[in-house]
């Protein structure tokens, strides 16, 4: 059965108890568990409105990150978490996308691991993996997590929201948060432009929480098929703001080398 542990009712605010098919509040609101195992907790927007990415985009990136190209920052959030928690902490992926660190962290320690994001398609796939953790749909504006529940919560790549963290995170609590290093996927963006940036590596604007550490993580990786240059290109930026000739000099390579580099910045509540 699903461990609702953490969750609270996006109605009301009480604690969610799970049942074999439902997740209810005392107040009687109830939210039905896809048979995937994951719970749409999502209030905002219309019924049947799909946000993020595509049904295919989800699944080229879970292909793409199943392959191990990302794994060093994997390591490095492992590394994170084996040093800020210990066992049965809970941990909370914020945005987890389809799942990959999510299940990469609950094979590796023995935390009670949750994850969620706004996009049912990603997290459609991340029950999938049915890696012991519990996901659901919801908003990085109103998370449906009790106040001061997450002993540790990682963010990759995605939106930040310094208040709703702060919230969630237990009074001695740790985000880790990523951003794409500055030479991150250089090699990529030389083919694709003629000027290429380096990325700016700024941090998020973290009021109410405290810098305790940074860590930078940055290895060379070549892929090997036009298949992953493709699916690596569709889950950057990139992908929307490249130039036709950009796009087809990449087409025509087979394989390609590039740094991969992270920062990761972690805060401490308080
Ligand atoms: C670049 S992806 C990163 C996914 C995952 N962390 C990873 O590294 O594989 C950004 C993710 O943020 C999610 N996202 C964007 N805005 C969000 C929001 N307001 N609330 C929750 N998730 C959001 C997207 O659906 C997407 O899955
Ligand atoms: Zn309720």
């Amino acid at each position: 059965m699903l461990d609702a542990g953490i969750l609270r009712c996006p109605v009301c605010a009480q604690a969610l108890h799970a049942d074999e098919r439902t997740l209810r509040c005392g107040s009687g609101h109830s939210f039905d568990i896809a048979k995937e195992g994951y719970c749409n907790l999502l209030r905002t927007g219309k019924p049947g409105d799909s946000r993020g990415d595509n049904k295919e985009m989800a699944r080229s990136r879970r292909d793409f990150l199943q392959k191990g190209y990302f794994d060093p920052l994997a390591r490095a959030v492992e590394a994170c978490a084996a040093q800020y928690t210990k066992d049965g902490d809970t941990v909370l992926d914020i945005c987890c996308g389809e799942g990959y660190y999510t299940d990469y962290l609950s094979q590796q320690l023995s935390r009670r691991c949750f994850g969620f994001d706004i996009s049912k398609n990603m997290v459609r796939l991340a029950a999938k993996r049915r890696c012991g953790a519990t996901f659901f749909v919801a908003n990085i504006a109103s998370i449906p997590v009790r106040d001061a529940s997450v002993k540790l919560a990682f963010h990759l790549f995605a939106p930040f929201h310094a208040a709703e963290f702060g919230r969630i995170l237990a009074d001695d609590g740790i985000i880790v948060t990523a951003v794409p290093g500055k030479r991150h996927l250089f090699g990529l963006k030389q083919v694709l432009y003629e000027t290429p940036y380096e990325n700016d590596e700024q941090p998020p604007k973290a009021d109410g929480l405290t810098p305790v550490d940074t860590l930078r993580v940055q290895t060379s990786v070549t892929l090997h098929t036009e298949e992953d240059i493709a699916a690596l290109f569709q889950m950057t930026p990139y992908y929307y703001h490249t130039p036709s000739a950009g796009k087809q000099r990449l087409a025509q390579l087979d394989a390609l080398t590039m740094d991969i580099a992270f920062v990761l910045y972690i805060y401490r509540k308080g």
